[in-house]
């Protein structure tokens, strides 16, 4: 009976997993903050590519964690970047069996590890770094990727990317954006994940975590400037907001479970403090109630086996 009248199911295709790989590496490196997660070496990647699809899930978001890095994030434009190699491993080892999706920022790529290029005062300077994603949009579509997330809060990205795109010939690839993406401390196992050399902190351009019309309003200007698809992150805190933009998109709403909301229930699962597989399950289900279409979890691979299994 329970089952009869559950309003929310769960579903593999619903699910996204974020994938890192490390440039110059031969074997997987564990990420001591996010137990269970791997930056995975360009070798190593068809693999879990293959898990995940073998499950069911819906689509892979792929960041690069560079060897080196400079100011400009020159590595996100280098066709030979980690990142954009990675998306032409992905989508071999993927065929049509999910999407494959990439990360469209710079704070894996710039030594200062801000989302954008910094202007001589060292604040980021939003125009600028539109060029800058402008010219990384076209070498992620001309590697592969089939759905840009746009990560960076910079005002104008959504409608400079379609643009470039349009003009390029990659009408076809479709752009996710993170159209609500708070100041987050939930980030920090990321930040961890992808070596991130930031100081200081991203609040000049993402948004105040005590705001939520500010949310729904970013998300609306998205889907006006040519956004397929916005995303609400992180998930866990923001299920008021999420569920104002489910209320008001006519486009998917996404949300991300971040790096932080994943290692906070490992945490206390390893201290035998909660039940890791209810939580897990909760957690996802609570955001998909909330108003999420698809959510991008840690969890995507080991959750979509379970639903494979029986679990709804
Ligand atoms: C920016 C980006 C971040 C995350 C995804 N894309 C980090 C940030 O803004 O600091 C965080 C994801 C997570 O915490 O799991 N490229």
């Amino acid at each position: 009976m329970r089952r009869l009248v559950s309003e929310t199911r769960l579903h593999p295709a619903d699910l996204v997993l974020p994938v890192f790989v490390r440039e110059g590496v031969t074997e997987p490196v564990p990420i001591g903050s996010m137990p269970g997660v791997v930056q995975h070496s360009l070798d190593s990647l068809p693999a879990a590519i293959a898990e995940a699809a073998a499950v069911g899930v819906g689509g892979v978001m792929l960041f690069g964690v560079p060897e080196s890095r400079d100011a400009l994030g020159s590595g996100a434009t280098d066709p030979d970047g980690i990142l954009n190699v990675a998306t032409r491993v992905a989508r071999e080892a993927a065929g049509d069996a999910l999407v494959v999706q990439t990360d469209l920022c710079l704070d894996e790529f710039t030594d200062h590890g801000h989302c954008g290029v910094l202007d001589d005062e060292g604040r980021v300077d939003n125009d600028a770094t539109l060029e800058r994603y402008t010219a990384m949009a076209l070498e992620q579509a001309r590697a592969g990727s089939q759905l840009l997330g746009l990560s960076g809060m910079m005002d104008g990205q959504t409608a400079a990317v379609r643009q470039a795109l349009d003009d390029g010939g990659y009408q076809d690839v479709a752009l996710l954006a993170y159209a609500a993406k708070y100041a987050s401390a939930f980030y920090g196992p990321f930040r961890d994940a992808v070596e991130s050399q930031l100081e200081g902190d991203r609040r000049t351009y993402q948004l105040d975590p005590g705001n939520r019309r500010e949310g729904v309003r970013e998300a609306m200007l998205d889907i006006d400037e040519g956004a397929d698809i916005v995303m609400v992150k992180p998930a866990g805190s923001y299920l008021d907001v999420l569920a104002d933009v489910a209320a008001a998109s006519d486009v998917p709403v996404w949300a991300y479970q971040v790096s932080g909301e994943y290692a906070m229930i490992e945490a206390a699962a390893a201290h035998g403090w909660i039940d890791r597989g209810r939580a897990i399950v909760e957690s996802v289900r609570g955001i998909r109630r909330a108003g999420a279409d698809v959510v991008l979890t840690y969890w995507a691979t080991e959750l979509a086996g379970w639903l494979k299994g029986g679990l709804e």
